[in-house]
């Protein structure tokens, strides 16, 4: 990963470590060295408010900073326990046996997979495989290697469908499929092959920055009030009115972590009802959750705010609501090589709030006498 010529050699200590391709809307391991050049010397701790699947918080633990995560969807909170907050625990031979180690017998606590997902997105016997697994992860006593085994198989799953997400039906037809085969050969892999494939760039992913680093699983609105001081804030927040809607397009990953079952899941997808309230989703809330969380960051000295200028407000708008609070200064980019499709950012911009706490000067008695009477 090329960061920027102006780092110290001793920065670049943790690079060895390379954080594994994520397949997540909106992810922004391809913008870090964009990020990297905003961000001040005398940071020495950060928060990711916005997690999502890591990509910047990694790169600020990879900074030395002692860094905060966090994400209300608990399958991102799972990736921030396993490669923030995570030291040293990594999935060994033993573990990976005991994990893979399935039941024959199917247990009538853990059949939430094969009864709500089968001939959905899974043949009966992945779905099984995922309930074996899933009431695995229970036997694992470490939470980091709880929360490695979760990260490990959402990205397994994220392979084994079409488009990377689960908004879209078509996985168990395109695995029947040469031509969409070749494009995408793990639509019809096993999904134990897949993560068995992936243990290793995970088990590397994991190190010790020597700080005390944390990952919370909260609306960002609840967290940031409660929260010790820091020194910069990252907001990536869902970009609102863009089709960002997370939990419709990884429902399927945190009905696997938090295995519902107190949830209705409704439509073709099966997608579980009721959903948890983010705030920064829907155009009639979204104003006031960043009035709240600008009102709840005002003692953090730098703020550095990913928008996209698709999003709801206007970055017009939104930046005068910025400035109600901080002198701000816009950087854009383009996005030239998307995808296209549902959520897609082709064709639009990303845009980066670089945001500080206005120069308050405060002037001498004495001076503003003189000045009061030139
Ligand atoms: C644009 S994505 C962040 C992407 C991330 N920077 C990355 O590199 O992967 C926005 C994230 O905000 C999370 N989110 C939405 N509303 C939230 C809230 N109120 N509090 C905390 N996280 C929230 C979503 O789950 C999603 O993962």
């Amino acid at each position: 990963m090329f960061i920027g010529e102006k780092m110290l050699f001793s920065e670049y200590k943790y690079f060895q470590h390379s954080f594994p391709e994520p397949q997540y809307l909106g992810a922004k391991h391809t913008l870090i060295s964009w990020l990297n050049k905003h961000i001040p010397r005398d940071v020495k701790t950060a928060l990711d408010a916005f997690g999502g699947s890591q990509s910047v918080a990694f790169f600020l633990k990879q900074r030395g900073f002692t860094t905060t995560t966090n994400d209300f969807l608990n399958f991102n909170h799972q990736i921030g326990m396993a490669l923030i907050e995570n030291k040293d625990q990594i999935l060994t031979d033993e573990d990976i046996h005991l994990l893979l180690n399935i039941d024959a017998n199917s247990d009538p606590d853990f059949q939430l997979m094969e009864d709500t997902y089968t001939d959905i997105f899974f043949e009966r016997s992945e779905s099984r495989f995922l309930d074996g697994f899933r009431k695995n992860i229970e036997h694992l006593k470490n939470p980091y290697k709880k929360a490695l085994a979760f990260t490990i198989m959402s990205r397994s799953l994220t392979r084994k469908i079409t488009m990377g997400h689960f908004a879209h039906t078509q996985a168990l037809k395109y695995a029947s499929c040469p031509e969409r085969l070749k494009r995408n050969r793990s639509l019809a892999r096993p999904i134990k092959d897949i993560f068995v494939e992936l243990v290793p760039k995970y088990n590397q992913a994991v190190f010790d920055n020597q700080k005390e680093n944390k990952s919370h699983n909260e609306n960002i609105l609840d967290l940031l009030p409660k929260m010790g001081p820091v020194d910069l804030a990252y907001f990536d927040p869902p970009y609102c009115d863009s089709h960002a809607d997370y939990q419709s397009f990884y429902h399927l990953l945190e009905t696997y972590v938090e295995y519902w079952k107190d949830k209705q899941f409704i439509n073709t997808i099966k997608r579980y009802e009721p959903q948890k309230f983010s705030g920064f989703d829907k155009k009639r809330d979204v104003v006031a959750s960043f009035e709240k969380l600008f009102e709840s960051a005002q003692d953090i000295p730098y703020w550095l705010i990913s928008y996209n200028n698709r999003s709801y407000p206007s970055v017009d708008d939104f930046q005068k609501l910025v400035a109600k609070y901080r002198d701000v200064e816009v950087e854009y980019k383009a996005y030239e090589n998307g995808r296209g499709g549902k959520g897609s950012v082709a064709g639009s911009c990303e845009i980066l709030l670089v945001c500080k706490k206005r120069l308050v000067v405060s002037i001498p008695f004495e001076c503003e006498r003189e000045l009061a009477y030139a």
